[in-house]
């Protein structure tokens, strides 16, 4: 193959340089066009641009297939935990005994948060949404550990990346309880970073907490699920904003805002919503089937198609399968499980959703099992934000460390030409 591709625009011929990534997948580096032509490329979306090289998640889109450094999801989910997980997209390799240790001891160290962030959580109004929380309080740590990451110091990285690991399960679990009216708790240092995220969450003051296994492993399955997906619209607000030397902690919070559109990660409440509207409809599928192939109605079937996958989803597969062994291990029977499964059946025999290559995508079931864990709907997507958190961080540190320049996209302007100003009386 050669390494070269050849442009022809009007009568100049230029070449580029072809790269190939490790999984073979062919890329035209255009960095040298518009010197060498003066023009530039335009890509609204993004839908054919690669903003970079990264070595920690491949996602093959027409095969259904998501791998961290190289493990498939299928295997990290059901063999790995969260920590482990984390570990290995921040530093590359799963880690050893010792080092998952070192790992857990070192966050366990972290985990306390300055009792001042307590006065902004309660500045909030009860009804404020836990996104726009949790994205201020991430801002807000860097007020109690303004110290900028010298990226070029690998302690000095790890400890904010600890910092970070540390703190935003409290920032959740504290989120989740002011919204229930419960008073703020600390987890219990003996307890494994999972564990102590379910016991912050669900403990409750006037009784003695019992873990419920089936919670803990939905929960870790979760988290591991959502922890990266290489170049999304989050991960991609995370690498710009760090690519201006914000600092870690800012650069985290840029990215939850992002993750909370609803198109986005703020799609699993949305596919809530939206089951229990068909529901409350009086569950018919086919009505809202139409709705969301009629080109007039805004509608769409949340939770469906995506921008990479043109296949089933993987991780899509595995939450459906863990929805079923949730719900009958808690006893629970959601009909909403049913109209979604409906929906599901009947999208993947329309030739709109065909054609068009349209399947349920992370966010369709995630939300039946945050549900059945009396998780509401609001706080959906900060669990999907508290499982991306890794992928943020790896994709943080591995721009930094490749020096990557500032991102600043080119345009083409399509406005007025120059003109004279005028005085407002002759307006
Ligand atoms: C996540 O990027 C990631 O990796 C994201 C994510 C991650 O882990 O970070 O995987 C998490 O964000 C998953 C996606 C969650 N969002 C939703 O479920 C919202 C519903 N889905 C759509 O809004 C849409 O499918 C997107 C946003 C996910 C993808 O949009 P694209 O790639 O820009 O595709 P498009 O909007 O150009 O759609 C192509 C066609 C259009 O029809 P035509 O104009 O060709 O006739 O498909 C149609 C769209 O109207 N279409 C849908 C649809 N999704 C696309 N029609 C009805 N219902 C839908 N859900």
């Amino acid at each position: 193959m050669s390494n070269k591709a050849k442009l022809k625009i009007n009568d100049s011929e230029i070449e580029l340089n072809l790269i190939e990534g490790s999984e073979q997948e062919i890329g035209i580096d255009i960095s040298s066009l518009r010197l060498k032509s003066n023009v530039i490329t335009l890509d609204p979306g993004y839908k054919n641009t690669g903003s970079c090289k990264s070595s920690i998640t491949f996602l093959d889109g027409e095969k259904g297939i998501l791998r961290y450094r190289g493990y498939s999801i299928e295997e990290l989910a059901s063999k790995a935990d969260f920590l482990e997980v984390a570990y290995l997209l921040i530093f590359g390799e799963l880690p050893n005994k010792q080092q998952l240790e070192k790992l857990s001891n070192d966050i366990k160290e972290r985990s306390i948060i300055d009792e001042d962030l307590r006065i902004i959580l309660n500045s909030f109004p009860k009804s404020a949404h836990p996104m726009g929380i949790l994205s201020s309080l991430t801002s807000g740590l860097v007020a109690f550990d303004p110290s900028a990451v010298n990226i070029d110091d690998e302690e000095d990285m790890y400890d904010a990346i600890l910092n970070l690991l540390a703190k935003i399960p409290v920032l959740v679990a504290w989120v989740y309880r002011r919204r229930k009216g419960l008073p703020l708790e600390y987890g219990d240092t003996s307890l494994a970073y999972v564990e102590n995220l379910a016991k912050m969450m669900f403990q409750r003051p006037n009784k003695e907490y019992v873990q419920n296994d089936t919670i803990v492993s939905a929960l870790n399955k979760l988290l591991i699920l959502h922890a990266d997906h290489e170049q999304n619209c989050s991960t991609s607000t995370v690498r710009i904003v760090g690519s201006s030397y914000a600092g870690l902690f800012a650069s985290v919070a840029a990215g939850i805002s992002a993750l909370w559109g609803r198109l986005h990660g703020g799609a699993n409440q949305a596919v809530i919503e939206m089951l229990e509207e068909i529901q409350k409809d009086g569950g018919d599928t086919k009505k809202f089937m139409s709705k969301a192939k009629d080109k007039s109605d805004p509608f769409r079937l949340m939770g469906f198609g995506h921008r990479v996958y043109k296949n089933f989803d993987p991780r899509a597969k595995i939450i459906k399968v863990e929805a079923d062994k949730v719900l009958n291990e808690l006893g629970i029977n959601d009909p909403i499980l049913d109209i979604a499964k409906g929906l599901e059946k009947e999208a993947l025999i329309d030739n709109y959703f065909i054609e068009r290559k349209l399947y349920p995508n992370v966010d369709f079931y995630s939300g039946i099992i945050y549900k059945a864990l009396e998780i509401p709907s609001e706080m959906f997507t900060v669990m999907f934000a508290l499982g991306r958190l890794p992928g943020w961080v790896a994709h943080w540190r591995e721009m930094r460390i490749n020096k990557e320049p500032i991102g600043r996209p080119r345009q083409i302007y399509t406005g007025e030409k120059l003109r004279k100003f005028s005085e407002i009386n002759n307006r």
